[in-house]
């Protein structure tokens, strides 16, 4: 039986991949995880917003002497809580690149298309295999239209396709009205993957103080139905890879993302909760469903339970009418 897999261009021996996570932080937990066997590791972000203030005291382009400054200062944790520097995210990288194998995937979080650019060519000269770029923004202006932010985002995709030569992911939210379009449109733009979906971390509120507080909290699979449907939806009707993030959190689930469409499973949960060696068991528990279905290569696998030949909006809603009519059987 065969579990290989490829993604960005990378053979890996099982579809398994550590998604960034604070495992990324150092070199001696990316050595863990390369011993347990994960096939590649997605490592933590590099943020803007840590950038431009290490760089120039600004956060996101805002003036230091604006009152309002030291206030929105306050919302963001303080550099020093940041796992690195954008020069030590560069070391970070080569030093691990020296001592692993398997391929170190960087990933960026910008917001202006200038650090965007400067940040991504670092990474890749650091010797990063690959680039994840995450656009997790909230946009909380009362203004600004969808059809720019979609213009934005697959703009900042297309200028970092055009600046570096190693392999770009692209790690997007599932908040948009046609999601489908925006898949295709970060496919024009030269993605060689796309990553779902992030999750939005929305702060809580407190009853005691009555303010909004940032709370993490590990996913459950609750969350795999919305990635599981977008995989079946776009599984062989777009260029680019698909990556799940997100709710993956047993071997059932990562059997189900591969036959939605996915090529990778990427998990941070699951790995935060039992550790590296979990592998083992979503390893294990993938090879004896292969086997009990008689299936002998992941490709016998990959999107077979995706929508790719059916008439996909008369699909969707047939399957929205027996959701509602399952109700109660
Ligand atoms: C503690 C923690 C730190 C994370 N740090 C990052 C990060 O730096 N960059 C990023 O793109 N995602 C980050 N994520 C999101 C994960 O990569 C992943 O997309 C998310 O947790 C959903 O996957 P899961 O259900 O397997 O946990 C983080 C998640 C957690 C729980």
């Amino acid at each position: 039986m065969h579990t290989q897999a490829s993604y960005l261009g990378f053979r890996l021996p099982h579809p398994f991949v550590a998604g960034a996570s604070p495992f990324g932080h150092h070199l001696d937990t990316i050595k863990q995880l390369e011993d347990a066997g994960w096939a590649a590791v997605v490592l933590h972000s590099l943020f803007e917003e840590q950038i431009t203030a290490r760089h120039d005291g600004r956060i996101r382009h805002m003036d230091p002497l604006d009152p309002t400054f030291a206030e929105k200062l306050a919302q963001f944790p303080s550099s020093d809580d940041y796992a690195l520097s954008p020069d030590a995210y560069a070391e970070h990288i080569s030093r691990i690149k020296r001592s692993v194998k398997i391929p170190i995937i960087g990933s960026l979080n910008g917001t202006s298309p200038e650090s965007w650019l400067k940040f991504a060519r670092i990474i890749e000269q650091a010797g990063a295999d690959a680039l994840e770029l995450n656009l997790y923004e909230v946009i909380a202006d009362l203004v600004t239209p969808a059809a720019a932010i979609e213009a934005t985002f697959a703009g900042i995709v297309g200028e970092v396709k055009r600046i570096v030569s190693i392999p770009v992911s692209v790690k997007v939210q599932p908040y948009f009205t046609a999601f489908g379009a925006m898949a295709q449109r970060l496919d024009k733009a030269g993605a060689d993957a796309l990553v779902l979906f992030n999750r939005f971390y929305q702060a809580d509120i407190d009853i005691t103080t009555m303010k909004m507080t940032p709370r993490v909290t590990l996913s459950t699979n609750s969350e795999l139905l919305l990635r599981l449907q977008w995989l079946a939806i776009l599984h062989g009707r777009i260029r680019p890879g698909l990556a799940i993030t997100g709710g993956v959190s047993g071997p059932e689930d990562g059997i189900k993302a591969i036959l939605a469409g996915a090529d990778v499973v990427q998990m941070v949960s699951a790995l935060l909760r039992y550790g590296p060696t979990y592998l083992d068991t979503m390893r294990a528990g993938l090879e004896r469903w292969m086997e009990s279905h008689k299936l002998d290569t992941l490709d016998d696998v990959r999107g077979k339970a995706s929508l790719r030949r059916a008439d996909l909006t008369s699909a969707e809603r047939a399957q929205y009418l027996h959701t509602l009519q399952s109700w109660g059987h």
